[in-house]
């Protein structure tokens, strides 16, 4: 069966409780849960790892390299200045969707630039928690259609 990736960057370990006026309520076990659910229907596995870790998250991706069909990754703050996250996606070959709750481009200057966008697949930004259901459905009829 593929294998999803599903990578959550720093901070999101506190989901539900960090800034619930913008990232919802939802604990990041519901929203992986969520993803879980799609992935299992589709006959996708799916792996997840959080990390506040920037070195963590490109050895993850490295790792997904030639096992993994798709990397789904909400890189937190990393997504606005981490050209190693950037690299590592850029040397993965499968589908990449860049994910977040909040929608940055109508955000603070200083989130409105992801230097990963040019690496990915798509992106799917300002849904809350219901993005990761979104990013593995579109994850799931990308792989069906290939
Ligand atoms: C985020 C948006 C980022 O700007 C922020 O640093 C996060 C969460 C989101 O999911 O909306 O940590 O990636």
């Amino acid at each position: 069966m593929p294998v999803v990736l599903l990578l959550s960057g720093p901070n999101l370990n506190l989901l539900g409780d960090r800034e619930p006026d913008i990232y919802g309520t939802g604990t990041l076990d519901e929203c992986v849960a969520d993803a879980r659910a799609i992935a299992d229907a589709g006959g996708h596995v799916l792996e997840d790892l959080q990390s506040n870790h920037e070195g963590e998250l490109v050895d993850a991706i490295q790792g997904a390299r030639g096992r993994c069909a798709a990397v789904v990754i909400n890189p937190g703050a990393l997504t606005h200045y981490s050209f190693a996250l950037a690299d590592a996606l850029a040397a993965f070959d499968g589908v990449k969707v860049e994910l977040h709750l909040s929608n940055p481009a109508s955000r603070e200057e200083w989130r409105r630039r992801s230097v990963i966008a040019p690496y990915v697949t798509g992106t799917i930004a300002g849904f809350g928690r219901s993005g990761y259901r979104l990013a593995l459905e579109a994850v799931v009829e990308r792989l069906a259609s290939e």
